[in-house]
């Protein structure tokens, strides 16, 4: 298949800038763009998890077995809980005992757990190994892939341990999401709005009149999507890769997100992706509530979540159980972006807008949060 039948958005970062190709049968040809993009002398090494093994590591493996380059494979629970300390040990080790070196790859083969966790073995195996992300989930084609965001999660919180450490190159293959859970479907696409409330009500209103199709993985739709988001986040990290200032827009609703997932110990009665249109609503409710953003605004938003099958508050996470307002409020003091105790919150004007903020006070947020509860 000729490349030019693919998008490619490049993540400009100087010598640290690499492409991402989006389209359907990437996975295909896996070896032959390794090949052309790393050198072919290139080895590799796949990690992925047990359900994307089921349908795609034959399809990457086999060709690099044929030439000679393909060194080991590990497949890891599916699942949030392998995005631990004790999983990190056995991938890095499999990693070193696979002979990889720093001049070949490892291969992140799936969701935004397999990104996250392979990433960061190969930021820290022999302090810096070459790796290639290839998303198989709609979360991870938009965001997780792309921007370098590298780590693992602790008791303490969602993704506490980790590095900005950039892939070489970034193969996202649509196709893959036709296995994909109609439940994960939904949560990655709260991940795709987020570029429409952060910063484009363009895409916004694109998506409010396309939403049906890209969640029934229509090809034109879906490809328009992922397209569309990863423009959006590659010109953000290119602007502040270390997210010394907007990078931050990218974090829309994940404090309070993160707060739940860890709450909720990074079980399946709330994925990341549902955590964040949840998180979504309430940073909406909140700027209401303080007057940054017109009083309809989180209906509008809240409807359209709903319409892409997602929870929009608190009450709707599975299991029936609910944090209360002060735990919820000392989890997201554990945010990577607090400063001298004081929250970090993204806020909105409205679809579109949006803004850092540290004037957000405890006693307020408390009482919001007692609200919503
Ligand atoms: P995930 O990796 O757990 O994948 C979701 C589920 O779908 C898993 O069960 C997986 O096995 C399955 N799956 C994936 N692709 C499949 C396919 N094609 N067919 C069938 N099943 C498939 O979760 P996710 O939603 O992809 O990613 C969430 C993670 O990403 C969280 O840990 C979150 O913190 C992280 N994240 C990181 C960044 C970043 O910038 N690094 C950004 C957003 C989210
Ligand atoms: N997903 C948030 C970021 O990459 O900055």
């Amino acid at each position: 298949m000729p490349i030019d039948s693919f998008d490619c958005v490049r993540v400009e970062l100087g010598c640290r800038g690499y492409d991402v190709l989006i389209g359907a049968g990437l996975l295909a040809i896996t070896e032959q763009l390794i090949s052309d993009r790393l050198g072919c002398e290139t080895k590799a090494f796949i990690v992925t998890d047990t359900n994307v093994a089921q349908h795609y590591l034959e399809t990457i493996a086999q060709p690099l077995i044929k030439s000679g380059r393909l060194r080991g494979t590990l497949t890891l629970p599916a699942g949030e809980l392998s995005k631990s300390f004790s999983v990190l040990e056995t991938v890095c080790s499999k990693i070193l005992s696979a002979d990889i070196e720093r001049g070949d790859c490892v291969i992140a083969l799936g969701g935004g757990v397999i990104g996250d966790i392979a990433g960061f073995s190969s930021a820290i195996v022999r302090r810096g190994l070459r790796y290639v992300q290839i998303p198989t989930s709609l979360l991870a084609q938009v965001d997780s892939s792309v921007g370098g965001k590298t780590g693992i999660n602790t008791i303490h919180g969602k993704n506490l341990i980790g590095a900005f450490y950039q892939p070489h190159l970034v193969l996202a293959d649509i196709n893959t999401l036709k296995t994909l859970p109609e439940r994960q479907v939904s949560a990655g696409y709260a991940e795709v709005v987020k570029y429409g409330f952060l910063g484009d009500s363009q895409f916004y209103n694109w998506l409010d009149a396309n939403l049906t199709s890209i969640i029934e993985l229509d090809h034109h739709a879906l490809q328009h999507a992922v397209k569309r988001s990863v423009e959006i986040k590659a010109e953000i990290v290119a602007a502040d890769e270390k997210e010394h200032g907007d990078r931050a827009l990218l974090n829309f609703g994940h404090t309070f997100g993160h707060a739940l997932e860890t709450w909720a110990r990074y079980s399946d009665v709330l994925f990341h992706g549902e955590a964040v249109s949840i998180g979504s609503c309430l940073a909406f409710k909140l700027s209401e509530e303080l007057k940054y953003c017109p009083s309809h605004t989180t209906a509008r938003i809240s409807a359209h979540l709903k319409r892409a099958r997602l929870p929009t508050e608190i009450a709707e996470i599975r299991g029936g159980i609910q944090p209360d307002a002060a735990t919820l409020v000392h989890l997201m003091k554990q945010d990577k972006k607090i400063r001298d105790g004081q929250l970090t919150l993204i806020m909105a004007r409205d679809i579109g807008q949006t803004f850092v903020t540290q004037e957000i006070q405890h006693a307020d947020l408390v009482n919001f949060l007692i609200r919503q509860i």
